[in-house]
């Protein structure tokens, strides 16, 4: 069982010192309220290129603070892309909302105005232009549709963090970006979110709204740090080869489930258990956010670098799809493959038999999801992308380049090709953003 050469279907980022850091504020006595707070906003403001941002606890609080400050009339339909995170749409129809959902493009994953405009009606409040996996939807012309039908537009940027599109960067193209900062993302903070916005209506709302929101108490910010650290810990791919990674093949020995998350609707289930609110980010991942603010743009390189060698080594193998970058740049928070279906598992477990653990993707097709079943989503085309043909394998800069190699070769073997060949067609990959193409 190889111990060594391991890689997690995840790697938690987080920046060098995070621990003492956590150590610091929690004996300071500076984990819910401090300076770094309102330092976090500005600078990440000023990054961003957006003048007003707010913090929240996570980022389906964050959206709950922009559907909140966007005011818009009870009863709005918001439409969502059809594959997408569920609990978005979920918050929104929480909120007393209507969440309505158009088909994506197959390969991006990601809705255009083709795909939007059908869905817009008299009825239409507001669009969620959403990222996926870290690649931009086309936004500008995504934007160019809101601005024209007269409908408010919001960015998911939960996986974008970074994203520039033509030197702007996403979540500032509509009226308000809302951003994650969870484990999972490019830029964790100990968990949290924000919005950004350049409207001062919006702002002077959300000023408000945060005002009489909770901050979480320190006890549980303190908790969930040291896990979210813990789970870093376990995430470094050597004492993930001698941790988690022994206890996933006996699992996959044993023929049992490989400790995957909720997804669906017991995602939806566990997330309306939750008592979901808004309350607001805290001080200790506000200052965890400044030190990530120095290293991120050089973490989403790292990302696409990795993502392009691995794509390299994919672009001619038959049923394997590998992500396209077509707008903008592509930061592969995830890489997901898609696969057959039938085929899907067989190819996750002969990668983690070679060392290689792989996730199952917690993006859903909503429109077979039961709390938005009804006639308005019925006539939604089913054919987008699948939750079951996808496979997210991780190419954060913590995996050296000769591993991402090694991946690229197995997948190929697995497919019954050459484990390389020199004539093998390179998918063009662009590292810079500059629009189309
Ligand atoms: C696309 C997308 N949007 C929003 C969120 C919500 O972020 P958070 O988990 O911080 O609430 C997620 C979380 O995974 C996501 O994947």
């Amino acid at each position: 069982m190889a111990l060594i050469g391991t890689v997690p279907r995840r790697c938690v980022n987080l920046p060098p010192g995070s621990l003492g850091t956590l150590i610091r504020y929690r004996l300071g006595k500076k984990v819910r309220e401090g300076p770094e707070l309102e330092e976090f906003c500005r600078q990440f403001g000023k990054w961003l290129g957006a003048p007003y941002v707010f913090g929240a606890s996570s980022g389906r609080s964050a959206f709950q603070l922009a559907l909140e400050a966007l005011d818009l009339e009870k009863g709005a339909e918001i439409v969502f892309p059809i594959f997408t995170f569920p609990v978005m749409p979920m918050v929104a129809q929480i909120l007393g909302y209507k969440p309505v959902f158009c088909d994506v493009n197959p390969e991006t994953f990601n809705a255009g105005p083709e795909h939007i405009e059908p869905k817009i009606s008299g009825r239409t409040g507001a669009i969620l232009a959403t990222h996926l996996f870290g690649q931009p939807c086309p936004i500008r012309e995504v934007a160019a549709l809101a601005r024209k039908r007269k409908v408010r537009l919001l960015e998911d940027c939960a996986h974008a963090c970074g994203v520039r599109v033509a030197g702007r960067q996403v979540g500032t193209f509509g009226d308000i970006g809302v951003f994650s900062f969870a484990e999972g993302k490019n830029m964790p903070c100990f968990g949290g979110g924000a919005i950004a916005t350049a409207d001062q209506d919006i702002a002077r709302r959300a000023e408000d709204i945060l005002a009489k929101a909770p901050l979480p108490a320190a006890e549980a910010i303190t908790k969930q740090a040291f896990a979210i650290w813990a789970k870093w810990l376990l995430t470094r791919p050597l004492i993930f080869g001698i941790t988690a990674y022994p206890a996933l093949r006996l699992k996959l020995l044993l023929g049992q489930p490989l400790m995957d998350s909720a997804v669906g609707d017991d995602l939806l289930e566990n997330f309306l258990h939750s008592n979901p609110r808004i309350s607001r980010l805290s001080n200790l991942q506000a200052a965890l956010g400044l030190r990530q603010l120095r290293q991120v743009d050089a973490f989403n390189e790292g990302a696409r670098r990795n993502a392009r060698i691995l794509t390299e080594h994919l672009g001619d193998v038959p049923g394997i799809g590998a992500p396209r970058s077509t707008e903008g740049d592509h930061i592969y928070v995830y890489y997901p493959l898609t696969v057959d279906p039938q085929k899907r598992d067989d190819l996750r477990h002969y990668l983690l038999r070679h060392g290689i653990d792989s996730k199952t993707t917690d993006m859903a097709n909503c429109a077979t999801l039961k709390p938005f079943l009804g006639p308005r989503n019925a006539a939604v085309p089913n054919q987008g992308p699948r939750e079951a043909s996808i496979l997210e394998i991780c190419v954060y800069p913590v995996i050296p380049e000769n591993e991402m190699r090694r991946i690229g070769r197995l997948i190929r073997t697995w497919a019954g090709l050459p484990a390389w060949q020199t004539t093998a067609r390179a998918v063009p990959c662009p590292s810079h953003e500059g629009g189309r193409g």
